[in-house]
């Protein structure tokens, strides 16, 4: 939540600070701003609610000739998303200015304080406070030193930050500081760089610098980045990340939006994770770091997750104790965190999955299974994210940047992702013999073509959509693992098209939900050759005698279904029943996207929403 950047080098500040804001704004977008340190000797700024799109026109007007300088994409947490509460806020001199990402717990009794002493606070933020604080110790103890001011300013928050600064006073220079809300910085051709994660740096390094908690660094201008710890020593070999995609993975590439196009990677992503995972021994998944004996100790998994990703922990479960026959918990990371019946025994394993890898409730979840004695092993899509670094294990999904807020690809591969994990575990505890692992994974290597071809099917989703169009709400049914893809298809239309959909296992539906059909309620029901494909009939059959218009997904062939229903979205057949999820998911992705775009939705950036909820 929230993006930030910083600059400082050879070149115009704003045209690499509005660019980084460009690429870092699906973390946020309710308001912009840029603040530069002038080659007058003061800071110039433009800030404003709205998107980035809108802060660059301002820019063009403005004043904002200077090679130093920071800027900030907004998720609003504390004030409305107003110009006076955009970032950057300054201080009372109006030299020095911060930009923040994270929320200040401890901001009101700070807020008290400086108001107390003096300073007039512009805003309704929690982040202001950091501007003023910075002035006190620049102005006291720090004595014109912004890295010793921003140390000392940190020293008295509490809460969550990721904070870049600059001072008119110190020109050439931009301090960062980190907290618990990520941040990267580089040293590249033509100067230092600060961003909130690495997807702005690709067009300039692959190499970066992750700051770890607690640490503070220093860019200059002759591109010099110095990372200090918490008490001021120089930190000589702080951790380093190599990016492995190239900046063009994070750009449209001739698609309108990013959820075509990251739809449309599904196979080849899902293709990249499968490779070589299949070996004379088994399952390849070294990342478990686990042996043998201890992976066929475990006697629980718990599945903790938020959102698409706690819907892929769903589909996990049922792998897990299909095949490797553990017993499964799976939670909200957001329960989870409050929960006090948590049963663990020294073989339980967590595994938390999140295509960010930041997201502050899964990571708070983590950090408490650790606290346990529980090893964590983390499924995510970020290379070097703060999930895989406090995990005992990683399984990177391979996805490529996920830049679309409906997460798309990444529920795909996570899903594979889990099932290569239960295989692991199915063989590691003598559950399933080489032939019968042989004989999966043949059936995952199926399904990048089984998407392909449901994706070049797309016409039948853009049919459908008017369906939905004037509709004000609309049912997702399914039964076993494709309850789980009602839920999937019902988040994916709410999120992007604002149409309120609920999902329901459909044998569930008599007990209440079945009160809110009426003539033309549109209902999608998932009913796919499987062992509860005439239940689900049955219930199809109920829904349409009060009169609502069904849309089905169906496998190719079932005129069964084709003969009752308004329209059908064909899938082909399906090796495994269990893998169903996985192809069908990828028409309710479609459908979502052509019934956003009929309701003239912004699919890539819904109201309300950013890509990585950093905070809990
Ligand atoms: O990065 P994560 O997987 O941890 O994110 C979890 C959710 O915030 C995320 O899946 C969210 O529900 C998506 N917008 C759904 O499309």
């Amino acid at each position: 939540m929230c993006g930030i950047v910083g600059y400082t080098g050879r070149d115009q500040a704003v045209t690499y600070l509005l660019e980084g804001l460009r690429t870092l704004e699906y973390r946020g977008y309710d308001s912009a701003g840029v603040e530069v340190v002038g080659a007058d000797g003061a800071l110039h700024g433009v800030k404003c609610a709205g998107r980035v799109a809108a802060l660059a026109e301002r820019c063009e007007t403005a004043n904002l000739v200077g090679t130093t300088g920071i800027a900030h994409t907004r998720w609003a947490t504390h004030g409305a998303p107003t110009d006076r509460n955009s970032h950057p806020h300054r201080d009372c001199s109006g030299r020095i200015a911060i930009v923040h990402n994270g929320i200040i717990e401890n901001f009101r009794e700070l807020r008290s304080y400086l108001q107390r002493n003096g300073h007039e606070l512009a805003s309704e933020t929690d982040s202001e406070v950091i501007a003023h604080l910075i002035e006190e110790a620049w102005r006291g103890p720090a004595k014109g030193d912004l890295v010793a001011a921003v140390r000392n300013a940190c020293r008295r928050l509490e809460g969550s930050w990721a904070i870049a600064a600059v001072c008119a006073d110190a020109p050439g220079e931009v301090v960062c500081a980190r907290n618990g809300s990520p941040l990267v910085v580089a040293s590249a051709e033509g100067g230092a760089y600060a961003a909130s994660d690495v997807t702005p740096l690709a067009s300039v390094t692959s190499h970066v610098i992750q700051l770890e908690n607690g640490q503070i660094a220093r860019l200059e201008s002759n591109g010099r980045v110095t990372v200090y710890d918490e008490d001021g020593a120089p930190v000589a070999h702080p951790a380093t990340l190599d990016i492995d995609w190239d900046a063009s993975a994070a750009t449209l590439g001739g698609y309108s939006d990013f959820m075509a196009k990251e739809i449309a990677e599904q196979p080849e992503a899902i293709e990249r994770l499968l490779g070589g995972r299949l070996g004379e021994k088994g399952i390849y998944l070294d990342e478990l770091s686990m042996s043998q004996a201890d992976l066929a100790a475990i006697d629980r998994v718990y599945l903790i997750a938020c959102g698409t990703s706690y819907h892929v922990s769903l589909i996990a479960r049922t792998l897990i104790q299909t095949w490797a026959k553990v017993q499964v918990v799976c939670d909200y990371a957001s329960e989870f965190n409050y929960e006090q019946d948590v049963m663990v025994t020294p073989n339980t394993l967590c595994v938390i999955i999140t295509q960010s890898g930041e997201t502050a409730d899964t990571l708070t979840a983590a950090r408490r299974m650790r606290g346990m004695g529980c090893r964590v092993f983390a499924i995510t899509n970020v290379l070097g994210s703060t999930a895989a670094r406090e995990s005992d294990g990683t399984l990177y999904v391979q996805a490529g940047p996920e830049v679309c807020v409906a997460s798309t690809k990444a529920y795909t591969a996570q899903m594979v992702a889990a099932a290569l994990l239960a295989l692991r575990l199915a063989e590691a505890r003598g559950e399933m013999d080489h032939a019968e692992v042989e004989r999966h994974y043949r059936d995952l290597c199926a399904l990048p073509n089984l998407i392909r071809e449901v994706i070049g099917r797309s016409w039948q989703d853009k049919q459908a959509a008017p369906l939905f169009r004037r509709a004000h709400s609309a049912l997702f049914l399914g039964r076993g693992v494709n309850s789980t893809t009602a839920y999937e298809g019902a988040l994916k239309l709410k999120e992007i098209s604002y149409l309120h959909a609920e999902a329901y296992p459909a044998g569930e539906m008599k007990h209440g939900p079945i009160a809110l059909l009426e003539p033309g309620f549109p209902v999608v029901a998932i009913v796919p050759e499987d062992r509860v494909h005439d239940k689900t009939v049955s219930n199809i059959q109920e829904v349409i005698a009060r009169g609502a218009v069904c849309v089905a997904v169906a496998t190719d062939g079932d005129e069964a279904v084709a003969s009752l229903v308004e329209h059908v979205l064909w899938i082909p057949p399906v090796p495994d029943e269990l893998l169903v999820p996985i192809v069908a998911v990828v028409h309710l992705q479609l459908l979502a996207r052509y019934v956003a775009r009929a309701r003239g939705c912004d699919v890539d950036k819904p109201r309300n929403l950013a890509k990585s909820v950093t905070v809990e």
